[in-house]
């Protein structure tokens, strides 16, 4: 972690003070938690962008009031006994986090629910929530494992599991410890590797019962039912930031402020990577905010040195995947990415397509197994070529 300075920040060219919006993992969970709390929830700096607004809609089609003013969000929660049966499928768009984790939610509940998504969502992999939910007596049909799902109606709720989970996924695991609120018994979730803990915070936040032991959450039902309605305000995403962080680390002469940004430890793995590859980055004005922690994140212009990304710090920069390897390119030295499988099952196959990219902006790059290996050149010695690219319609790329 870095140090907590205020330093004076020297005159440079490129001085900037920029805000990137809410961050998209917690403005998912806020309209999640909101619309099956008792009570209005207020959402503040939530992120308007189509992912976020999908999970809003699909609330609105289970029949919870939801209301935009001024910029802010309000829901009207009434519990999750009140939520009513969709006229019509939830069509999610892009947003895995809203198909998985809903899956989850909804799996335990007494109507039908039928949840489909655009193109790129319906090639992406479903089992690793399909199977748990099976296993908690779910009824789940989808297209060979894909979506659309078509979640059947479960009276009854489900049954509590413990589930090993082989990936470390945040998704997988918000997914059950949600479908763990309609289960009888104590439900668990263990994970390899730490996963981000939005999930895990907002429910404690909402009043739920949730207990972290290790790389294991466990959820109590009986004690989470009545969640209760908060005040969230969203911090700026981290994942936002990482491109303003990126361009002031390999542009010359740059100083750059990112504001209110959530530096959640399961999210900081870009600034860790920052720090080894020798970025100047530093916090300051640090607050707990709902739970989550935010601070101003500054940065200058540095010399980079290439490094290793893999294990445990996979999970915690993997959509940052794409714009790290712009750093590890105007790096000096071998940076290696393993461990990253992950990537290719993402909004495209991110390890395929962040090095075409690389390619094609004239950086040498070798493919792996489970990640790439980029040859930075330094930036005082290599350019990157302007270039004309296809994102694949995947936004952590374009
Ligand atoms: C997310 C979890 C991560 C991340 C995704 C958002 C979330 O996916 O890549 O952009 O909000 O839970 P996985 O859970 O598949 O690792």
């Amino acid at each position: 972690m870095p140090k907590v300075v205020i330093e004076k920040l020297q005159k440079k060219k490129l001085q900037k003070e920029i805000f990137v919006p809410g961050d998209k993992s917690i403005s998912h969970r806020s309209i999640m938690l909101g619309a099956i709390a008792n009570g209005t929830t207020e959402i503040s700096n939530f992120l308007m962008g189509e992912d976020c607004l999908c999970t809003k809609k699909a609330f609105q089609s289970l029949g919870v009031n939801i209301e935009e003013k001024a910029g802010k969000i309000f829901i009207h929660g009434k519990g999750m006994a009140q939520l009513t049966a969709p006229q019509q499928e939830i069509y999610l768009g892009n947003s895995g986090t809203a198909m998985r984790l809903l899956s989850g939610l909804f799996a335990g509940l007494p109507f039908d629910t039928c949840l489909s998504g655009d193109e790129s969502l319906s090639s992406r992999p479903m089992q690793r929530v399909i199977k748990p939910l099976e296993k908690m007596g779910a009824i789940i049909e989808s297209n060979d494992g894909k979506a659309p799902l078509k979640i059947k109606a479960k009276a009854e709720g489900l049954e509590a599991i413990r589930h090993e989970s082989k990936i470390a996924s945040a998704q997988v695991k918000s997914c059950i410890l949600l479908a763990g609120l309609n289960a009888s018994g104590i439900t668990s979730v263990v994970e390899p590797h730490k996963s981000r803990d939005h999930s895990e915070r907002m429910l404690k936040a909402f009043g739920a019962e949730l207990e972290e032991n290790g790389l294991e959450v466990s959820i109590n039902p009986e004690s989470s039912k009545n969640l209760v309605a908060q005040k969230v305000t969203v911090p700026s995403d981290i994942s936002s930031a990482a491109f303003f962080l990126v361009a002031a680390a390999i542009l010359d002469d740059a100083s750059f402020v990112l504001k209110q940004v959530g530096i959640n430890p399961t999210r900081t793995g870009i600034i860790d990577l920052l720090e080894n590859m020798g970025a100047k980055i530093s916090f300051a004005n640090e607050l707990i905010v709902n739970d989550e922690p935010i601070a101003d994140i500054h940065i200058e212009s540095s010399d980079l040195k290439a490094t290793e990304i893999s294990g445990d710090l996979i999970p915690r920069l993997i959509d940052e995947i794409p714009v790290i390897s712009l750093l590890a390119a105007q790096a000096q030295g071998k940076t290696i990415i393993k461990d990253a499988e992950e990537l290719k099952v993402k909004e495209s196959n991110r390890i395929a397509s962040t090095i075409k990219l690389l390619r094609t902006l004239g950086v040498d790059v070798e493919e792996t197994a489970d990640g790439m290996i980029i040859e930075g050149k330094g930036k005082r010695d290599f350019e990157l070529t302007n270039t004309c690219f296809d994102s694949l319609g995947d936004h952590r790329l374009a």
